[in-house]
């Protein structure tokens, strides 16, 4: 919800460079699983393909994309945040990936930001590039907030534990879901409902489907821990008090597929390498967003090391895609996959098939 005075638009654009500041520091200890240590490709050693002929491109949007990854949604709207979203989106575009600025909202509220998210548009003219506001925005600024990046898609953040950890954060959630509907009633571009870390179940899916989108990011658990990080800024005990919040990546990706709707499907929340991009790919997502851990990459290797490492999560794709008989994406996403351990046992118990 808006609060309009000056002060909460001060507490919200230092809000953003302190997100940044404790989600490195976050990043650096272990989260947990994202689930995809109990996924696993079935290894084809007769592939009869060549490595040079693997084929990650893709169209999304209405673009080409030369791999199927989101440098997902982080920053912008405070001065102090303006070169990372620059680097992020030099880095997107030379790597022919999408991208998505942080929440828009500071830049909405204070026309003396929106340059920290214009740049991303600036560096990326012809990129992938997603709006982001909060699901409880305004339909008419959402718009506003879509022609500031000139986006091709936006992004509705869902973020329930999110704010009731941080102390200035929502406490009345009501009407999410009606104003999800209005926004994809007056958005001219496609809507992507997403979480933040903590993952969307199938009945929170098909709630949003039955609204009118027709894309969604499971963000799930296992990646950033955003109650950890609104307990250090404000200096609360964490202590694991909500250890068990949450559904894994994996589990929310493959309860979102086994729903069987027409939905394009992103996952999202704690992927670091090529083979666990590949797992997602077959597990049915048509994208892997990655946050926290190009956040990391970017600030100990800058701009340098952040493609270097692009490059390599794209390449292990590559080489996982053959090792597996896949020669294109449309082949990776009907490949067998086996579920182990806890996923395997959660799916179980929530009476999904595998
Ligand atoms: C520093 C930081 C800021 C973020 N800000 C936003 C945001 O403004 N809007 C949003 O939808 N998600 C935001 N996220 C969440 C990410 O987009 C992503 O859903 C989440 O971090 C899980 O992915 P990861 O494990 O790869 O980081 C932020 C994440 C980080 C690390």
């Amino acid at each position: 919800m808006y609060n309009d005075d000056k002060k909460s638009k001060i507490v919200r654009q230092n809000r953003k460079k302190e997100h940044i500041e404790f989600a490195l520091k976050a990043a650096a200890e272990s989260n947990g699983s994202n689930g995809f240590s109990d996924v696993h490709l079935l290894y084809e050693a007769l592939p009869e393909l060549n490595l040079d002929e693997i084929d990650t491109t893709l169209c999304f949007l209405g673009k080409r994309l030369n791999a199927p990854l989101l440098i997902n949604a982080m920053t912008g709207g405070h001065p102090e945040v303006k070169y990372i979203n620059r680097s992020l989106a030099k880095v997107a575009a030379r790597a022919g990936i999408a991208m998505a600025v942080g929440s828009q909202i500071a830049g909405l509220e204070d026309p003396d930001v929106q340059d920290t998210y214009k740049v991303a548009r600036d560096e990326n003219p012809n990129g992938v590039l997603l709006a982001n506001v909060s699901a409880l925005t305004p339909s008419v600024m959402v718009k506003k907030a879509i022609e500031m990046i000139g986006a091709d898609g936006v992004q509705l953040h869902l973020n329930v534990a999110q704010e009731l950890a941080m102390t200035e954060g929502d406490r009345n959630f009501k009407g999410t879901l009606a104003n999800i509907e209005r926004i994809v009633s007056f958005s001219n571009v496609p809507v992507i409902v997403k979480e933040v870390g903590f993952g969307l179940s199938r009945e929170t899916i098909k709630k949003i489907y039955d609204a009118g989108v027709h894309y969604i990011d499971v963000a799930g658990k296992g990646g950033i821990d955003f109650i950890k990080i609104e307990c250090m800024r404000s200096g609360q005990d964490y202590l694991g008090n909500y250890q068990n919040i949450g559904i894994s990546t994996a589990a929310s990706l493959i309860g979102a597929h086994s729903l069987n709707l027409p939905l394009g499907i992103i996952a999202s929340g704690g992927f670091r390498g090529g083979s666990d991009v590949a797992s997602a790919l077959a597990l049915g997502a048509e994208l892997v967003g990655i946050a926290g851990h190009f956040l990391q990459v970017l600030f100990q290797g800058a701009e340098y090391g952040l493609n270097e490492r692009v490059d390599r999560i794209i390449d292990n794709l590559r080489r996982t895609m053959l090792m597996v008989g896949a020669s294109n994406l449309k082949e990776l996403a009907g490949k067998p996959v086996i579920i182990t351990g806890s996923t395997a046992e959660w799916l179980n118990w929530r009476g999904i098939d595998i």
